[in-house]
């Protein structure tokens, strides 16, 4: 049986107590499609499991009724640590009061007005501005977009109407978002396949490898990864490999996007992760967290290269809702607090917390980058109890999309040395009770 048929077998059996088994919610649903349904009242989870399109057929499905700081609290009151801050979006808590307190006022004033990039609009304005000033020089245009996988899409087509070429590089177990383009340079043929035919001339290279360097040439548009690869489980690029790909996109004129839409925003312990690397790309992407949990996205690269998509054909990249004004302001609101609060200070030490008390003769192997970790266990089914440990226990976590045997831990910058140590304890009581 293939890894992903263990995982969807599985994943059936995952959180049993708060979900449906696929069954009952294929007999649920023909109740629900039934003339009687207009006459019923319903609750949530029916409700949701009626009408809302399922991504697996077990989603976690806690109802939640709150978010403050880093916890969430479901409707029965039970409040949870969030662990992973919803997918490294809520990297400075939830509902933060200058962000909320932004979002109302931008509501007040205006929400929608016209397509991106018609209208002078304050808050994307000051966003764009305060955004590149924690960028060097050369990344000095901002490109705002609703998502991050919009974003990818935006930086493909921005290299190759700027190049004229179309061979783009990507890595093995890379995610850059699930549209068709993103979906082509995506790193795993199981994902991709049943989407055929996708984007042509997209050569997926081993990650650390310097088999990707020589793949480098006068064709390339592009070479689009993360610095640090998110779903393969945190591996961060190897320092001297990096500098090798930078030198062969300058010596070629392929340009070199660098996807931080999850390492971004502090989560590896400096704003962006490539300053670690001394290293600047020539585009970047960034997402999640840039919106201070409103939908957002952007592409970001020097004026010059962003001014193709203005002629030839103009309105190079057209989207309605991208850099929304409320969207805008709440993750300006956000940066304004990760930034305030000097939040990045304490990654490093925080880092050095789990690593010390995340010890356990079931895990195989660590790896982090900041307030970021992966908890290997031997396989799946291993790490989907510790999982559903970790919840009933009172911690949100996940797995990684290519390293499903690998608990996922992330929680809002924001945690205290206290909370982290609880979030330890929670881990490793999970980890025994397993046993
Ligand atoms: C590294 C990376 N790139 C791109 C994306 C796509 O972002 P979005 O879900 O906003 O489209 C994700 C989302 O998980 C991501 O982790």
């Amino acid at each position: 049986m293939s890894k992903y048929k263990i995982i969807n077998k599985s994943i059936h059996n995952l959180f049993t107590s708060t979900t449906f088994q696929p069954r009952c919610v294929f007999t649920f649903v023909l109740i629900m499609n039934s003339k009687y349904k207009r006459n019923q009242q319903f609750n949530n989870r029916q409700l949701f499991f009626s009408y809302l399109a399922q991504t697996s057929d077990a989603p976690i499905a806690l109802e939640m009724k709150k978010a403050e700081g880093i916890y969430i609290t479901d409707i029965n009151d039970k409040k949870y640590i969030d662990g992973i801050s919803g997918f490294s979006v809520n990297n400075i808590g939830h509902s933060h009061p200058d962000v909320v307190k932004a979002v109302q006022e931008q509501a007040a004033s205006y929400m929608h007005l016209i397509v991106y990039g018609e209208f002078i609009q304050s808050p994307q304005v000051a966003y764009a501005k305060l955004i590149t000033d924690q960028l060097p020089d050369s990344l000095n245009c901002v490109y705002f977009t609703n998502s991050g996988t919009e974003a990818t899409e935006g930086a493909m087509k921005l290299a190759k109407r700027a190049t004229n070429r179309n061979k783009i590089i990507s890595f093995k177990n890379a995610y850059h978002g699930s549209t068709q383009g993103s979906l082509s340079i995506m790193g795993d043929e199981y994902w991709r396949n049943a989407f055929r035919p996708l984007l042509p001339g997209i050569y997926h290279e081993e990650y650390n490898n310097y088999k990707a360097v020589a793949q480098i040439d006068e064709e390339t548009a592009c070479i689009i990864m993360e610095v640090v690869q998110a779903e393969a489980g945190i591996i961060p690029a190897n320092k001297e490999w990096l500098q090798a790909i930078r030198n062969k996109c300058t010596e070629t004129g392929t340009l070199l996007v660098f996807d931080e839409i999850q390492s971004g925003f502090g989560r590896t312990g400096s704003l962006w992760a490539f300053e670690q690397y001394n290293i600047i790309p020539d585009v970047l992407l960034l997402g999640k967290a840039l919106g201070g949990g409103m939908p957002l996205g952007a592409f970001i690269a020097s004026h010059t290269l962003m001014n193709k998509l203005t002629d030839n054909p103009v309105l190079g990249h057209i989207t309605t809702f991208g850099g929304h004004p409320v969207s805008c302001a709440a993750g300006k609101a956000g940066l304004e607090v990760l930034l305030k609060n000097n939040y990045l200070s304490k990654v490093k030490d925080h880092e050095k917390i789990l690593v010390e008390r995340i010890q356990h003769p079931s895990i195989k192997a660590k790896r982090h980058c900041g307030l970021w970790m992966a908890i290997e266990f031997d396989s799946f089914e291993t790490n989907q109890q510790v999982a559903k440990r970790c919840i009933e226990n009172g911690l949100i976590t996940d797995w990684f999309l290519f390293a499903p045997h690998c608990l996922r831990i992330a929680p809002p910058l924001t945690i205290t040395t206290e909370e982290l140590v609880i979030l330890c304890q929670i881990v490793i009581e999970s980890i025994e009770a397993k046993d």
